[in-house]
């Protein structure tokens, strides 16, 4: 079955990006379809929703930090409007965050880190162990100290997720739940998107936000070289009238990264898995086991906490682990995707950026003028001329 005419533009993705660029693309009077996927649950599902460009700053990647710095910029506004437009709150929170090391060989880690943070212009500050006991007291005596990392903050995801899908529906978004089959391709053209049902979706340009789906959902140069990186969440809640969390801590223990990102309501999200092993969304013994051990170091009161659920993701990984946000090499297709840890953070400015390439490049490659974007140094010829 083909709709009657081509909507102006189709999402695929029912995640944080696929989401804010069909409510941003509908609020500019396009009229626009979302293909979610039921087969694999959104990463954003599983995310902890850290809001945090200077812990999640890495060596090698100062184009990402520089781009994740800006985006957390962008974040209150983002906020506020998805709360105006839905009409929900996101549990967008300014918390700031704690880096903590367990042990001394943990310390002088977070040392190096704290410098190439300073050296990329970030806020971070260091403190002793009892500074950092005094901002979250829960944490055991036995640590090392560890950084204040004030512009590192929060969303609470599924939040977040519930009134995304509420500011899309009242922004008049058609929502399409199935299987994306192949996109349907006119002469070198993407003219739309093939359901598995049989269904056509045809559109003027389609916007791949599959995250970990997107480079399996397109063949040849329509697929964009993403991959999946599992990862596991644990969400804990305290026990009634016992001691709260204040902050979000980060922490290396004997090694090992982990974090914990308490809520308003009392629950605490310990995260998170990084492994490489596909489409498998298994939920494994040894894994969970590994990141509620070094949560417990950390604060051995967790041992108290209600286990709620665990949740599984895929991330869409890059091979820079950059995102990929612009024209693809087949006109009519546009993509938004390969967020890898950051989809999150990076969804206002996705967002905006998707909604600026269809203003001023409607339907083809950006033209010659010099790319201004902050997107620049994330668009798909990075990998695309790599495979020519
Ligand atoms: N952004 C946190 C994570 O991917 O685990």
């Amino acid at each position: 079955m083909v709709e009657p005419g081509p909507f102006d533009v189709a999402v695929i993705g029912g995640g944080v990006i696929g989401l804010s660029c069909a409510w941003r693309l509908a609020e500019t009077a396009r009229s626009v379809v979302l293909l979610a996927s039921d087969q694999f649950p959104p990463a954003t599902s599983a995310a902890a929703g850290m809001l945090a460009p200077v812990a999640e700053a890495h060596f090698g990647e100062e184009r990402l930090a520089r781009l994740n710095s800006l985006a957390a910029l962008r974040w209150p506004a983002f906020a506020a409007e998805i709360e105006a437009a839905s009409g929900r709150d996101v549990g967008y929170l300014r918390s700031g965050s704690l880096m903590v090391a367990l042990d001394p060989s943990d310390r002088r880690q977070l040392d190096v880190v704290h410098a190439f943070q300073r050296e990329l212009g970030l806020e971070s500050f260091e403190l002793g162990p009892s500074a950092c006991r005094a901002k979250e007291p829960l944490l055991t005596p036995g640590m090392n100290g560890g950084l204040d990392l004030p512009g590192d903050h929060q969303v609470d995801n599924r939040l977040l997720l519930e009134a995304l899908w509420t500011a899309v529906a009242r922004a008049g978004v058609n929502v399409v739940h199935g299987e994306a089959g192949p996109l349907v391709n006119d002469q070198g053209v993407v003219t739309g998107v093939h359901l598995a049902s049989g269904r056509i979706l045809p559109a003027n340009v389609v916007v791949m936000a599959a995250g970990a789906a997107s480079g399996r959902m397109a063949a040849d140069a329509a697929a964009p070289p993403v991959r999946p990186v599992k990862g596991l969440t644990i969400r804990l809640t305290a026990p009634s009238g016992a001691p709260r969390m204040q902050r979000i801590v980060r922490g290396l223990v004997h090694g090992r990264s982990c974090y914990l990102v308490p809520r308003q309501d009392g629950s605490v999200v310990l995260g998170a898995t990084v492994e490489e092993k596909g489409f498998d969304l298994a939920v494994q013994f040894g894994p969970v086991h590994d990141l509620m051990e070094d949560a417990r170091r950390l604060l051995p009161t967790l041992g108290e906490y209600t286990l709620d659920d665990i949740a599984v993701g895929l991330r869409p990984g890059t091979p820079d682990n950059g995102p990929i946000v612009g024209w693809s090499p087949v006109p009519g297709l546009l993509w938004a995707t390969g967020h890898y840890r950051n989809g999150i953070l990076l969804a206002p400015v996705t967002a905006d950026e998707v909604v600026s390439l269809l203003d001023h490049h409607p339907g083809d490659q950006a033209g010659g003028d010099p790319d201004r974007s902050p997107f620049a140094d994330f668009r798909p010829d990075r990998f695309v001329a790599r495979r020519s």
